[in-house]
């Protein structure tokens, strides 16, 4: 009898401190849904209060394309509330769109800025109002660096290089002109400008490879095929044309095979980005050299986002890794390609 009312107590007890135990767990969880920081599951710890305004500069390019669904995919992984504004190549419209994320209090803004001047004006905006900046892929040519936190993107003036090294190893010991037509990006862009720097600052060395014609195609197929049937009726010889992206390229291609003539052979392509049309068209032998931009830079932007909003100390340039690919190696690398 005594030991039976021994075991009883023993069990009142275990009870009393299971109870216990799960009223104290149940306190603390209204502890944490109280606080905002304190996440569900592996939703990172400030995600739920992490507002992201991203201004896009369009979708002019199969790159764009690419770098759009890696931002929007990031962002969701990351857990953030995405705003996305595509500026249609224009920017008026990315003004537009930053001044509407600085009404709305975004924790952050990030864009890609569609030219590199004129931007002052409106990142003294976002900074007065304590917004902090991004900028991802496009540099903007602005003095004061404090206003933006970073800018995470190629070096489009080392693309340009490696376009040129190509270019001046194949003609090294030429002894005729080499006459090249350059298809650029959107007048004032960043990548129009660097890469059109780094191939001149390379080519520019061999008096014999001369750039006889340099028209900007807008980065888009269409132009690139209405500049290159420009090109084509202008100019008897051509031997080289060097394009700031695979879109413009891939366009060129079509008004060159609709003159007669073999992209790759007869008109030797070099190319910028590598996007997945590139590669086929550099692994079919019509696009000779491609340099690659890589668009994936959603998950590094994320990072920098988390950063900025923790008050971390992140670096004020982030370079993105890049290689090149002869018609060879594009054909290697083509059944993987991410993009
Ligand atoms: O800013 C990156 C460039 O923009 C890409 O090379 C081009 O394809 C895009 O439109």
């Amino acid at each position: 009898m005594r030991s039976k009312k021994k075991w009883g107590l023993v069990i009142t007890l275990a009870m009393v401190m299971l109870v216990s135990t799960a009223c104290n767990s149940k306190g603390a969880s209204n502890t944490d849904s109280a606080n905002p920081a304190a996440g569900e599951g592996s939703t990172p710890a400030s995600a739920k209060t992490i507002t992201l305004g991203f201004s896009q500069v369009g979708a002019e390019s199969g790159w764009r394309s690419a770098n759009t669904k890696s931002i929007q995919d990031s962002a969701k992984e990351a857990g953030y509330d995405l705003k996305f504004s595509d500026a249609q190549q224009k920017q008026e419209n990315q003004i537009k769109a930053l001044r509407s994320f600085i009404q709305q209090k975004v924790t952050v803004i990030a864009f890609s800025p569609v030219v590199e001047s004129g931007w002052d004006t409106v990142l003294k905006e976002a900074k007065d109002a304590g917004i902090p900046v991004i900028l991802t892929d496009r540099a903007v040519d602005s003095p004061d660096k404090s206003l933006y936190k970073t800018f995470i993107g190629s070096d489009f003036v080392e693309e340009g290089r490696k376009a040129g090294q190509w270019l001046a190893d194949q003609y090294k010991d030429t002894q005729e002109d080499v006459n090249i037509v350059e298809l650029q990006g959107t007048t004032g862009s960043a990548p129009a400008n660097d890469r059109q720097e780094g191939f001149m600052e390379i080519i520019g060395s061999n008096a014999k490879l001369k750039v006889i014609a340099s028209q900007t195609g807008d980065f888009t197929r269409a132009k690139g095929k209405e500049v290159m049937q420009a090109f084509l009726k202008a100019h008897k010889k051509i031997d080289v044309l060097y394009a700031h992206n695979d879109d413009m390229a891939l366009g060129a291609i079509q008004a060159i095979e609709a003159a007669g003539l073999k992209p790759g052979v007869d008109i030797k392509i070099i190319s910028v980005d590598a996007v997945k049309d590139g590669m086929q068209a550099a692994a079919d032998g019509k696009i000779n050299f491609i340099v690659e931009c890589n668009p994936l830079l959603g998950p590094q932007l994320m990072e920098a986002v988390q950063a900025v909003v923790d008050g971390k100390e992140i670096e004020a340039r982030i370079v993105t890794d890049e290689t090149t690919f002869t018609s060879d190696q594009a054909k290697e690398a083509l059944p993987t390609r991410e993009y």
